[in-house]
C-alpha cells in the first residue's frame, strides 16, 4: 500500500511502487482529468503538480513521490492562480477538443506561480513541452497573459 497526498486529501493505493502516478490517478483513484498522451514525457497531457512544480505523471513512479503534495486538474481550481487560469481559459474559449488542456492549464498555473508576469519567452519556455494537436497555442498565450493581469 502506498500513501499519497492528492488535492489536499490523503489517499492510499494498492499498487506496485514502480507504477507511474498517472496510472494510479486514472485507474485506481478515478481522477481521469489527467490524460494519457504519449507515455514517454513528450506531450505534456499528463502534467500534474508535485509540490507546485509541473511534472509528467506518466513517468513518475509512485515510490519516488513520498509525502510531497500532488495537485491535479481536479484540484487546481482551488488555488488562486489555478482559478484565474481556468477563468481566462473559459473567457477566451481556449479549448478545442480538450485532450491536451488539463496539462496546458497545469503548466500555465505553475508558470504564473513562479513568474507572475511572464513575457513571451517565459511562456515559450514554460509551455514548450505541452503539445496541442488542435493548435490552440495562440489562445493559450492570450489566456496566460489575461490570467497574469488578474493574479
Ligand atoms: S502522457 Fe505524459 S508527457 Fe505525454
Ligand atoms: S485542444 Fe485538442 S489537442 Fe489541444
Amino acid at each position: 500500500m502506498i500513501s499519497l497526498r492528492i488535492n489536499g486529501e490523503s489517499k492510499t493505493v494498492d499498487a506496485p511502487g514502480d507504477m507511474p502516478l498517472l496510472w494510479a490517478l486514472r485507474d485506481l483513484l478515478g481522477l481521469t482529468g489527467t490524460k494519457f498522451g504519449c507515455g514517454i514525457a513528450q506531450c505534456g497531457a499528463c502534467t500534474v503538480h508535485v509540490d507546485g512544480k509541473p511534472v509528467r505523471s506518466c513517468l513518475l513512479p509512485l515510490n519516488a513521490i513520498g509525502d510531497r503534495a500532488i495537485t491535479t486538474i481536479e484540484g487546481i481550481g482551488a488555488t488562486a492562480a489555478g482559478a484565474k487560469v481556468q477563468k481566462a481559459w473559459l473567457h477566451l474559449e481556449v479549448i478545442q477538443c480538450g485532450y491536451c488542456q488539463s496539462g496546458q492549464i497545469m503548466s500555465a498555473t505553475a508558470l504564473l506561480n513562479s513568474t507572475p508576469n511572464p513575457d513571451d519567452s517565459d511562456i515559450n519556455a514554460a509551455m514548450a513541452g505541452n503539445i496541442c494537436r488542435c493548435g490552440t497555442y495562440v489562445r493559450i498565450r492570450e489566456a496566460i497573459k489575461q490570467a497574469a493581469q488578474s493574479v
